[in-house]
């Protein structure tokens, strides 16, 4: 008996680096995913085979353990949880396919833990419902593979539903899918290609860095800051670079809150000057982009795109350009060619539709 789960990648519309500061985030699952088909084996290993490498993993039960397995941790960290959590789990054979783009910011990662996570509750009818396998998910990432990520992820590539955003209150993790209306437009995604250099790294001190603001500032998070009190929490902050941490992730919180209402309208056109606001927050105060991405981000804008930001973690990965239809190709072709004038690796670029979350595939 086997059975078949297919999670998806995401794109972010909007908020970044909110989800580990309990604030608001905008993503949508995009088609690109992975399918994680998983069965029980009369032995107690757990083996798991990837599509996408050449070697298959086996780890015995004894040997489970964080940090366990390379590429293969993202599966057998699944497992590792529920037995943390008192689960009885047999032997399995976890088989997967992706064609989400590694290192590419589209969360390869989340789309491969929640689709192994939603097959192995399906198989072993374990009952996990939406709250357990997001708390499943997240510790499979935060503690076993050891990425200190925040949520969002994993929230939309279990609970996004087609044609729609969902918006994230990372304090709560109460979701609303909000409508996209797309007529006439596109969002079209130009990943730069460029290696997350110190990726992890920054994402840490990023990290890091607002908890230390909000335990100086004696809040819980920067959620806790609205725009109102911006002004007065900076001057009590002495450090600039927390400084700038604090503006990026207020005024963040309150883009996805315009953006929210902007779609709930109807009005996808008007939330480009939000994404455009977005992306030179992230340049500027969070300081997460590179070349590459202010060039795309700047060219999507001159080519007629009505806003862009860099999406995901930051330092490599995507851009995503919100640009009427008949402009698409041109845009792509103009970021190409800025690119190969500014000596950069040749981008990728496709269109994001708008897709749901973790489903079962087949009988
Ligand atoms: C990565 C993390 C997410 C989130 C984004 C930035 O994708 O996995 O939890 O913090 O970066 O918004």
């Amino acid at each position: 008996m086997s059975v078949s789960w297919r999670a998806p990648g995401r794109v972010n519309l909007i908020g970044e680096h909110t989800d580990y500061n309990e604030g608001f985030a905008l993503p949508f699952a995009i088609e690109q995913g992975c399918t994680a088909t998983v069965s029980t084996r009369t032995d107690a290993q757990l083996v798991v085979r990837s599509v996408q490498q050449d070697e298959p993993i086996t780890v015995a039960p004894a040997d489970l353990a964080p940090r366990a397995g390379g590429w293969a941790g993202y599966a057998l960290g699944v497992a590792w949880a529920l037995r943390e959590d008192g689960r009885d789990v047999p032997g399995l054979t976890i088989e997967l396919d992706s064609d989400v783009p590694v290192g590419s910011g589209l969360s390869s990662s989340a789309a491969l833990v929640c689709s192994v996570a939603t097959a192995v509750n399906d198989l072993l009818e374990l009952g996990l419902d939406a709250d357990a396998l997001l708390a499943l998910t997240r510790r499979t990432e935060n503690d076993f593979v050891g990425a200190p990520t925040g949520g969002m992820d994993q929230l939309a590539a279990l609970r996004s539903v087609a044609d729609h955003a969902l918006f994230c209150d990372m304090r709560s993790l109460a979701t609303e899918a909000v409508h996209i209306a797309l007529d006439g437009l596109r969002v079209l995604v130009i990943d730069t290609r460029a290696e997350h250099r110190h990726a992890s790294g920054e994402y840490r001190r990023r990290r890091e860095g607002c908890e230390a603001a909000a335990r100086a500032l004696g809040i819980r998070a920067l959620r806790d800051l609205g725009p109102d009190d911006l002004d007065s929490a900076l001057a009590r902050l002495d450090e600039d670079e927390l400084r700038r941490y604090v503006r990026h992730v207020v005024t963040k919180d309150e883009r996805v809150l315009r953006t929210v209402e902007l779609l709930r309208a109807g009005d996808t056109a008007a939330i480009g000057p939000l994404l455009t606001a977005s992306q030179a927050s992230m340049r500027d105060d969070f300081q997460i982009t590179i070349p590459e991405l202010d060039v795309a981000a700047d060219t999507l804008v001159e080519a007629g795109a009505l806003g862009a930001r860099m999406t995901g973690g930051g330092f490599g990965g995507c851009v995503i350009g919100l640009v009427p239809t008949e402009l698409v190709e041109a845009a792509g072709a103009a970021v190409e060619a800025a690119y190969a004038r500014a000596g950069f690796r040749p981008p990728a670029s496709f269109v994001a539709h708008p897709a749901a979350g973790a489903r079962r595939i087949g009988a």
